[in-house]
């Protein structure tokens, strides 16, 4: 039998990957990331010199990837090729390189079946753009996080700052506002909510209640 799965997807700075963290410590599920997957392949090709717009090239590298992931308190820690590359990989320029990658559909291609394999007993928590409409469309549970643009805008900022990166707000709400359109408006599996997900705006609510509403939720289908 499959094991059970829980998706969240949304845009940027709706507070996905502190959930997705909460509900893995909550349940023993394991995790998937799935942004720093399109993260790391832009930052890799970056290093190699390979032009962010060169689709064989990119889906090279995203076959070839030689990644591991690790929980920590409040992020998933990454390394490639042995060497951590957290911090290099969550700036919001490397988010918007990420999310240009993530606009070629060999990339995407390249990348589905690794995703798949993070599917794994006693289940998955998956978090990221398309995780319940192409990754895994038969999840248990699908959740789409939204939140207003200021909202979101300021919560990246205090990440951000929170993890030593210096930022400012003006342009960090632009960059975002940049990427979500991107996000949305690309062909190949664009952002937008699964037709059995459940939407939760998140503006007015802090991350105690986002959990509480989600484990309620994981608690109704039987899944914990
Ligand atoms: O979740 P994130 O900010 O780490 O994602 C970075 C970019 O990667 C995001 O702007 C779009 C892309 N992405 C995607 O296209 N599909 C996913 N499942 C996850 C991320």
């Amino acid at each position: 039998m499959r094991p059970p799965t829980i998706t969240i997807d949304g845009p940027s700075g709706t507070g996905k990957g502190t959930l997705a963290i909460r509900l893995v410590r909550a349940t023993g599920w394991h995790l998937l990331d799935s942004g720093a997957l399109y993260r790391v392949v832009a930052y890799a090709a970056q290093q190699q010199g390979v032009s962010l717009d060169s689709a064989a090239d990119l889906a090279r590298i995203a076959t070839g990837l030689a990644l591991e992931f690790q929980v920590a308190e409040e992020a998933v820690e990454v390394w490639l090729n042995g060497m951590e590359i957290s911090t290099d990989i969550r700036s919001e320029t490397a988010g918007s390189a990420a999310s240009q990658v993530a606009a070629i559909a060999a990339v995407r291609d390249a990348l589905l079946a690794r995703q798949r394999e993070f599917l794994r007993a006693p289940g998955l928590v998956a978090d990221g753009r398309d995780m319940g409409t192409v990754v895994f469309p038969t999840a248990e549970l699908k959740i789409f996080l939204t939140a207003s643009p200021f909202i979101r805008a300021e919560r990246r900022y205090k990440q951000l700052k929170q993890k030593g990166i210096d930022v400012n707000l003006a342009r960090l709400s632009e960059d975002i506002a940049a990427r979500d359109r991107r996000d949305e408006e690309r062909e190949v599996s664009p952002l937008q909510p699964a037709s059995d997900a459940i939407i939760l705006d998140t503006s007015a609510l802090d991350i105690d209640a986002v959990e509480e509403s989600v484990i309620a939720l994981a608690q109704e289908r039987g899944l914990r």
